[in-house]
């Protein structure tokens, strides 16, 4: 029976090749910091305790992973090598664990090529892959029996060490016990000046221990972030990975390659998603629902069959079935639309609930604005819900219909069937049934000229 899992994180390196002001595990990926994706892995392989050790920029990156309670913060005040930076570690950790190390800035290992490699059991467990350009990386020696001898890092290796493939991940799993003597040995004295935590390997073998190995099964899984190059190539794999996932479970996406989730996406039956949508938070999409292209939508559900058009930026909404957005719309947080509700061009809405049927189709802004049924809102109309200290609230009834470049001046009511002539400023609420008129009277005045 395997003792009880530690995972160590590093994440205390400063990353300068990131040319950065925000430390390199918190450059985002797909919307998250890349020390989430590690820790977010790392949790689901259920370790006793999460280590991560912090540096350069520490207190940022702590304050950063306020939902990962459970993570004990080591700090390593200089950063002395990956082997100084485990030491710094290991005074937390049970002396019978396995340890698991993993790094803050490789965030796309899986957790079932983890699991192969805790699975291992043993002394020294190395997750290694053969790669076509292995320069920079430590290189895995072999024995003739083809068991592990240790790691070269690029920087000590001999030329033909520097012509082996197989490379170490950095990741990789230790019994603690093991290990807790060998690092108060390791040696500074290399190309680098720095604790090499891979020495370990050669020590322990040294001791007689065998390691063992196993391959990730993707390539990317093991790729580390050092500039926004790598890093670029990362984001796009992931995306890759979860438009393919959505196109698997029948969602149509038009362009994988112009498709970006940072968050959930849930989509029903036969969505379809033009090129260039951005999702970001959590957003349900129902049966038959239509993406055009361009469109960023955060943190929304979108009822079955509804349409929308492209250009339309939708942020903390709840919208019903069969309804009809954009182009150009502009849907904020608090906008609850019913069915069959139709929010056209350059239409903003914001806190605003809008009833079954009701049509807002061109250049409006609703705020603070509760909407009854089947109520039509002219082009133009705006609600004036700010009086340069507070908030205020319109209601619009049941079949109420307000014309043109209408300006509704909160708090004010206009109820149920009443019509509001073009062009009127209201300031007092509307009865039921009512014409209201609030505009100047046009005056034609006969053989007008120019003076000159
Ligand atoms: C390391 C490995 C190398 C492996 C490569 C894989 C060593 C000596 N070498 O090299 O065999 O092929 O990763 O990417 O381990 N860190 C600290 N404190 C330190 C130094 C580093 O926390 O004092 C952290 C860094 O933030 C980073 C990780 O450890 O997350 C790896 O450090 P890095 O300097 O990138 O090591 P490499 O030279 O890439
Ligand atoms: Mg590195």
């Amino acid at each position: 029976m395997s003792n009880k899992l530690e995972a160590i994180i590093l994440a205390a390196g400063s990353g300068s090749r990131m040319y950065s002001d925000l430390p390199k595990v918190l450059q985002p990926l797909a919307g998250r910091p890349l020390l989430h994706h590690v820790l977010t892995t790392a949790r689901q392989l259920g370790p006793a305790k999460i280590h991560v050790v912090i540096g350069h920029q520490g207190d940022k990156v702590r304050e950063s992973c306020g939902d990962f309670k459970e993570i004990n913060w080591v700090l390593q005040e200089q950063q002395l090598g990956t082997g100084h930076a485990v030491k710094q570690a290991l005074p937390h950790c049970a002396s019978d664990c396995q340890l698991l190390i993993l790094y803050g800035d490789v965030p796309l290992t899986s957790v079932a090529t983890l699991s192969k490699l805790i699975h291992l059991d043993a002394a020294v467990g190395l997750l290694t892959v053969d790669l076509d350009n292995p320069d920079g990386y430590g290189r895995i020696t072999r024995g003739e029996n083809g068991h592990v001898q240790g790691i070269v890092e690029h920087k000590d290796a001999t030329r033909q060490q520097r012509e082996i493939r197989e490379i170490s991940t950095g990741i990789m799993t230790l019994q603690c016990r093991l290990i807790q003597p060998l690092l108060n040995s390791l040696s500074d004295d290399n190309a680098q000046g720095e604790y090499y935590l891979t020495d370990i390997v050669s020590m322990a073998v040294a001791e007689g221990v065998i390691p063992e190995t196993v391959q990730p099964t993707n390539p990317i899984e093991v790729q580390g972030v050092n500039d926004q190059s790598q890093l670029n190539k990362l984001e796009r794999s992931y995306q890759r990975d979860l438009a393919e996932g959505l196109m698997k479970q029948g969602t149509r996406i038009m362009d994988p390659a112009r498709f970006d989730l940072r968050g959930t996406l849930t989509a029903g039956k036969d969505v379809v998603i033009d090129i260039n949508a951005l999702f970001e938070g959590e957003v349900v999409l129902g049966d038959g629902v239509m993406i055009g292209a361009n469109c960023c939508i955060q943190d929304t559900v979108i009822g079955d069959r509804t349409v929308v058009h492209p250009n339309s930026i939708i942020d903390g909404a709840r919208i019903g079935a069969q309804c009809m957005i954009g182009p150009f719309a502009r849907i904020r947080p608090g906008t609850v639309l019913d069915s069959d509700v139709r929010v056209g061009n350059f239409v903003e809405t914001k806190n605003a609930t809008i009833g079954k049927g009701s049509k807002a189709s061109h250049l409006t802004y609703l705020g603070d604005t509760e909407v009854g049924q089947e109520a039509n809102i002219g082009a133009g109309t705006i609600t004036c819900n700010y009086d340069g200290v507070n908030k205020h609230k319109t209601y619009i009834g049941n079949g109420a219909f307000i014309g043109s470049n209408v300006a509704l001046v909160a708090p004010v009511e206009i109820n149920d069937n009443a019509h509001i002539g073009a062009g009127s400023t209201i300031t007092k609420s509307v009865p039921e049934n009512a014409l209201a008129i609030g505009r100047g009277r046009q005056r034609n005045i006969p053989d007008w000229k120019k003076k000159d």
